[in-house]
Parts: structure tokens; sequence; C-alpha cells
């Protein structure tokens, strides 16, 4: 998707900085805080910017309740009911993607019909391309429920896991302090340059989403019988891709189990080998969001660990619970900051 490319990104850097500043600014110091929800909304502005530009204030109260309505339709039940039946949980997720589509389509027509289509991802998609001409508005309000979800809910999820590494590995929290000493004070003025050169903040992202990857389960359908390694598998079959175990694979990653971001700072550990890394998933339907993915969670990262020391309740076992069903996440994640001297 256009408006997602890496340059288009890049071109967005101060934008994305001065909304994940947000999230360390509203951090209250000095008591245990529940982390999910607060990097959730400061990463829901983010993503409904970076989407939609002036029109996000109009769409953010939407789009939260498209994020509950998914909480509530994968939360495990004792039911396994066919698709066609609709539950309580579908009704509401069906009613949510309905008022979302009902605020958004006034703000396509009106971008049409005054010829302003914006510069953000949804002007891209009101933008013919080489590949798919001019989109319909339908298709349009069909993506979109979709994506906007996406562009907060792996990420917070993902945050979750960084925050809790960074309160873990004291030293290499100070390691990205220093690294953010040398980002601009307004986070306005960040540029891809400055993004770039938080190299250890990058390696420290990417291991956590090694060892802890979100979307931790893929599924793929055979279209046609196909041989995968020693594996003949039959037309239809569906094919788990499990990130989890294959990021902590002796073969590939030494000493697999261990936190270590310089992995991915030498070259020893060849992390270019495709299929090696694959939190964002890999081919045709790899994660379109990975390039805004990295920033928001870089710059919040380097962002957060300037200014606070992270620090776990006293009782480490009780700080967070393990789920899996709506991806990999530290449900009920609760961490203290202090500031940095
Ligand atoms: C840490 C954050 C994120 C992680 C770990 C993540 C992970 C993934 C993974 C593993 C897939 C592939 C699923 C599969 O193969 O079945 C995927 C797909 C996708 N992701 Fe992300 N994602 C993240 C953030 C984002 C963001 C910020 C966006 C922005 C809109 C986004 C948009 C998408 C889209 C549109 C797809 C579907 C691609 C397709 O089917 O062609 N993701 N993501």
């Amino acid at each position: 998707m256009r408006g997602l490319r890496p340059q288009a990104v890049a071109a967005r850097i101060g934008e994305i900085a001065s909304g994940t500043a947000r999230f360390a600014d509203q951090w209250p110091t000095g008591q245990d805080v529940e982390i999910l929800p607060l990097a959730r909304r400061a990463l829901e502005e983010v993503g409904m910017r970076y989407l939609f530009s002036e029109d996000a204030p109009t769409l953010l109260p939407f789009a939260s309740q498209l994020f509950l309505a998914r909480e509530v339709l994968v939360r495990p039940s004792r039911w396994a009911w066919p698709r066609w039946v609709p539950t309580p949980a579908r009704r509401f997720r069906t009613r949510q993607q309905v008022a979302f589509t009902n605020a958004l389509r006034p703000i396509v027509r009106r971008r049409r019909s005054s010829g302003r289509l914006g510069d953000d991802v949804l002007g891209q998609m009101l933008r013919p391309s080489s590949r798919y001409g001019l989109l319909r508005e339908e298709a349009i309000l069909d993506a979109l429920p979709g994506i906007t979800v996406a562009t907060f809910e792996t990420p917070s999820r993902a945050a979750g896991w960084i925050m809790l590494h960074l309160a873990r590995y004291p030293q290499a929290a100070g390691r990205v302090a220093a690294e953010a000493a040398l980002l601009p004070a307004d986070p306005a003025a960040t540029t891809s340059t400055h993004l770039d050169s938080l190299r250890y903040t990058q390696a420290l992202v990417r291991e956590v989403l090694r060892l802890h990857p979100p979307s931790w389960l893929l599924t793929r359908r055979a279209t046609r019988r196909t041989r995968l390694a020693d594996y003949t598998i039959e037309a239809g079959s569906t094919v788990l891709v499990c990130p989890y175990t294959a990021q902590r694979d002796a073969r590939e990653h030494s000493e697999p189990d261990r936190f270590r971001p310089e992995r991915w700072l030498d070259d020893s550990g060849s992390p270019a080998k495709p299929g090696i890394f694959l939190s964002f998933g890999t081919g045709p339907h790899g994660c379109e969001g990975a390039a805004l993915a990295m920033a928001m969670l870089t710059l919040l990262t380097a962002q957060t660990a300037r200014c606070y020391h992270l620090s776990e309740p006293l009782e480490p076992e009780r700080s967070y619970r393990l789920t899996t069903f709506g991806g990999l996440a530290t449900a009920g994640l609760r961490l203290r900051a202090t500031l940095r001297s």
C-alpha cells in the first residue's frame, strides 16, 4: 500500500515522533501503572493521524470501539459457533464496523468532491494506482476498518513487551537512553536521519519482537498439492507457521532464548537471511505496516528510556498475565516510571 511504504513513512517521522512522545508525557511517575491501555491510546492517535490527518479526531472514537469489538470477538468461549451464527460478539462487531463506515463515508465523499484528496493513507487510496486503477468507494470503506485497527492493536502489544524488557534489562535501557539523548528536544523536528541513528534501539525492538512475536501463529491454506521439506501437503490443508518457535531455533539464532539486541548489530547472525525473522510475516502477504510499526516503536522506546527508569512491581510474577488468543500479550502489565537524572 503506497502510503505505508518506507519512503512514505520516512517523510512523516516528525509527526509520528510528536505522537509517540505523548506516551512518555502522559505516564504518571512514582506509581505502578497499567501499560497496555496507555500505549494503545497513544498509538491509536498516532495511527489515526497517519491514516486520516485532520479527519482523525472525527474517527478516533469509532476506532476505539472497533478495537473493543475485536477484543470481545477473540475472547475464548466455551462454544465454537459456526461462522454464520450471529453471536452477540459478532453482532457487536458488525455494529461497530457500520458505525465506523458511516463516519468515514462523508469524509471520502468530501475529499473526492473537493479534489483535496490529502497526502495521508486515505489520500493515497483515493488516487488511481497503476495496479488497481481508481478504487471504488465501497472497496475503500471495506478495507479501512481492518487497516485502522492494525495501526495500533499489534503495535501496542509489542510496546508492552518492549517496556517490560526496558524494566528487566536496565543496562540495555541505559544504552537506548544514551542514543535517545541525540534526538531533538522538539519531537516534531525529528527526521528519518535521527531515526536511522537509533541503531541499538531498533535492534532492541527487533530482539523483543523475535522473542515475543505478537502474531505468534500464522495460517495458510494450500491451494494445490505441495511438497514442503519432507512433507506432502494436500490441497485445501491448513498450514500453521509459528514465528515464536521458529525464532527460538538454535540452528538460526545462537543462544536463542537469551535477550541479546546486539545480535542484530553484528554481521555474524546473518539477520538478512530470508525467513529468519517472521514477526512481520513474509512473502506477498507480509505486514504492509512494518515500516510504520518499526518507526513508532523505535521512537516510543527511545523517548521513554530517555525520560525514565522503568521497574516492575515488587512481586514481578504478578505484574502481567500472558495471553495468546488475540496475539501474544502482557495483559494487565503494570510498571513504574521514575525520572532518569
Ligand atoms: C509490531 C507491529 C506489527 C506486527 C508484529 C505485525 C505483524 C503482521 C503479520 C505477522 C502479518 C502477516 C499475517 C500473515 O501472514 O498471515 C501482518 C499483516 C498485515 N499488517 Fe501488520 N503488524 C504490525 C503492525 C502493523 C501496522 C502498524 C500496520 C498498518 C496499517 C499493519 C498492517 C498490516 C496489513 C494491512 C497486513 C495484511 C497484509 C496482507 O494480507 O497482504 N501492521 N502484520
